[in-house]
């Protein structure tokens, strides 16, 4: 059983997300009612809310056939234009990371969107002219981890946009024992909770972390994942009570420490905290904005009384 498996095939067993999924069901009837393809779908957020759990989903529930694939992944135009021609009417094709397409590739998506057209260059110089090729009417789902990264051109020819919300701790306690049934774990209810807690709102995690604690469970334990053996996996993951890991603490205590609490530029906290200033960006700092242990000023990101007190220091 792996990965995969975890992942709900049906919008009705796809636990959170309720305003998104509310609004996706009625596009999805009604343009099969219409027999029409969906319109084009961004879905954005932080990593592992479940875009691409969504994009096969919206596949699934529509009827049709998906095809897979990432921004970085298309090369050349003509890449594009492949898959592009090889789609069956009303078909999905997800791109992930869709804004790492390079520009000429963008180009090629524009009239594909909007008018269901590949429109061809042939020759070069003077005697170059162009021809436009009908493509089948399909739905384009995109995602990204924030919509601001998407040229504008790119983001308005999207018909449905979709912000993919953290989850609730009651959620991803669902979702733990949703995926616990399913690898057949025993748990008890407060340790699927524990693990909910610091799980940071995100599924991907919070399964994650059902595994490694029921690797704890089967070694140190007898099988059954009590709340004792849940707080002891996850002390020695050193994930702490509300979901920070070593990579928040070195954030937190570099702000903190080495620039008095902020601000601090990105680049500068990328520089010595020895991190990707993207993932910093994208996977990092989503939680601790939400926890409200961060503020992003115009001079940078400064760390709030709350994030001290956590650690048990004085604000001033
Ligand atoms: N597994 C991962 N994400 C999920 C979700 N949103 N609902 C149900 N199971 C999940």
């Amino acid at each position: 059983i792996d990965e995969a498996s975890l992942r709900p095939r049906k919008l009705s067993e796809y636990i959170g997300q309720n305003k998104v999924k509310e609004n996706l069901t009625v596009f999805i009837e009604a343009a099969k009612k219409r027999n029409e393809a969906l319109d084009h779908v961004l879905l954005y957020g932080p990593p592992g809310l479940g875009k691409t759990t969504l994009a096969n989903i919206i596949a699934s529930e529509l009827g049709v056939n998906i095809r897979v694939t990432s921004g970085p992944a298309i090369e050349k135009p003509g890449d594009l234009a492949a898959i592009l021609t090889n789609l069956g009417n009303y078909d999905v094709l997800f791109i992930d990371e869709i804004h790492r397409l390079n520009r000429s590739v963008e180009e090629i998506l524009y009239p594909a969107m909007e008018d269901y057209a590949l429109d061809i260059i042939i020759g070069k110089g003077p005697s170059a002219r162009s021809i436009r090729l009908d493509l089948p009417k399909f739905t384009l789902i995109g995602a990204t981890t924030r919509a601001g990264l998407l040229t504008s051109p790119l983001r308005d020819r999207f018909g449905v946009i979709n912000k993919l919300e953290m989850y609730t701790p009651e959620e991803l306690k669902l979702i733990v024992e949703r995926s616990a049934q399913i690898l057949g774990i025993k748990i008890e209810s407060e340790a699927a909770e524990e693990i909910a807690r610091r799980s940071r709102g995100t599924p991907r995690i919070a399964n994650r972390i059902l595994k490694r604690v029921r690797d704890f469970a089967e070694v140190k334990g007898k099988g059954l994942i009590t709340k004792e053996i849940a707080i002891m996996s996850l002390d020695a993951l050193e994930i702490d009570p509300i979901g920070l890991d070593g990579v928040d603490r070195n954030l937190l205590f570099s702000i903190i420490d080495k620039f008095a609490g902020g601000p601090v530029g990105l680049e500068t906290l990328a520089a010595t905290t020895g991190e990707e200033a993207n993932t910093i960006e994208d996977v990092y700092e989503p939680y601790l904005l939400q926890l409200g242990f961060i503020n992003k000023t115009p001079r940078g990101r400064v760390a709030t009384k709350l994030a001290y007190e956590h650690f048990g220091l004085r604000y001033e």
